[in-house]
């Protein structure tokens, strides 16, 4: 059965088939609304029922911190888990009026490993060559779900390329999680020439083209993927919009793309890369900014109304980001984020 969903204040409409979620049916008809994880965990997707009964939309398992139980008895829903048993009328609290007609179609994939290294000792850079199709158009910033071979799971990976640089290339920055299902088996056994399975691209993380603001970002870990597609697009295409990049890590040893960050700051306007290390040892031999990230932006920043900003790593540090560059001056609609949660924790 489909039914049809309007989404206001934005007045677009699209119908839904009951089996698939109202994110997953409005992405397939073109309409990109904000999201995130996709699983219930990140509150992204957030939105508020304006028409329609509460028994007429069932979820499906997802976290009650991203959606406590008072708040969907006064109607909010999460469009990522949010099937629809009758036609809606749903306001989007938050929405991009630049993206939401801008959705690349989502498409199933092949792609064979190309390389699988260690660029730290706990994060890997993974290289793999679409075979079917040959190439997936995707928006610098945005991410696929990789299936984990062997079972019915799937993990979320951000592109660290541009679909443009090397067409039919897809890299990715991951970090190894003891136990992880994908990180460890990532780890330990996938070899150049294997085969995964993936689709997307999904995603809202990316460079919003209408502005000309200045931009911050701010990654830690893994993090480090999503932006540096975004810097690498802007090196492509010439964009001189004026950027500082703040990333936070451990040490020394947990620092990755150095060299190349570096020639960033030579090749784009007026870029700087920013890294700070939260446990420097005298190994380190650092003479860098330390401390947690959010201190040093908080430190070396004090003002960054009308900037654009740009977070992405894991949520704590994408949690305490987000006030403190509200209270510098972001304007909140100008706040882009992903975070990296996981998939296996959910409250419900
Ligand atoms: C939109 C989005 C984009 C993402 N992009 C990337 C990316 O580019 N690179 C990347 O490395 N990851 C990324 N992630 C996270 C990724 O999808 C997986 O959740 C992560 O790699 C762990 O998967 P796993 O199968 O290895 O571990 P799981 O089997 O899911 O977890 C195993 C164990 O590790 C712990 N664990 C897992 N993740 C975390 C965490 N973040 N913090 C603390 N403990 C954790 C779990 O609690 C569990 O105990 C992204 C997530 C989202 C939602
Ligand atoms: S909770 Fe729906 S996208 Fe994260």
């Amino acid at each position: 059965m489909k039914h049809v969903v309007r989404f206001e204040p934005v007045g677009v409409e699209i119908e839904v088939d009951e089996d698939q979620t109202i994110l997953r049916g409005a992405a397939e008809q073109g309409v990109m609304l904000m999201h995130g994880c996709k699983e219930g965990q990140c509150a992204a997707c957030k939105s508020f029922v304006l028409d329609g009964e509460l028994d007429d939309i069932d979820h499906d398992k997802y976290s009650t911190f991203a959606l406590p139980d008072y708040e969907k008895d006064e109607g909010y829903t999460l469009l990522c888990r949010a099937h629809a048993y009758a036609d809606l009328t749903i306001e989007l609290l938050n929405y991009d009026e630049e993206m939401i007609r801008s959705g690349l179609p989502i498409v199933d994939a092949t792609a064979e490993v190309v390389s699988n290294d260690a660029v730290t000792h706990d994060m890997r850079h993974l290289v793999l060559r679409l075979k079917e199709p040959t190439e997936v158009k995707f928006f610098p910033g945005q991410y696929v779900d990789i299936v984990v071979p062997g079972t019915e799971e799937h993990r979320s990976f951000s592109m660290a390329n541009t679909s443009s640089r090397e067409s039919g290339l897809l890299e990715f920055v991951i970090k190894i999680y003891p136990d992880g299902l994908f990180s460890q088996f990532m780890q330990d056994k996938l070899k150049v020439g294997d085969e995964l399975a993936l689709s997307g691209p999904f995603g809202v993380f990316t460079l919003r083209e209408s502005h000309d603001s200045p931009l911050v970002f701010v990654g830690g870990g893994a993090g480090m993927a999503p932006i540096l597609s975004l810097l690498r697009s802007m090196a492509e295409r010439g964009i001189t919009r004026r950027a500082r990049f703040y990333y936070g890590a451990r040490t020394r040893a947990d620092l990755c793309f150095e060299e190349e960050l570096r020639g960033l700051e030579a090749q784009l306007a007026d870029f700087r890369y920013v890294p700070a290390l939260s446990e420097p040892t005298d190994a380190c031999a650092w003479e860098g900014e330390t401390g947690l990230i959010t201190d040093v932006v908080k430190r070396l920043e004090s003002d960054c109304t009308g900037r654009d900003a740009y977070v992405c790593g894991p949520p704590p540090m994408v949690e305490a980001a987000m006030p403190l560059l509200a209270g510098l001056g972001v304007d909140e609609a100008r706040i882009y984020f992903d975070k990296f949660t996981t998939t296996g924790e959910t409250g419900q």
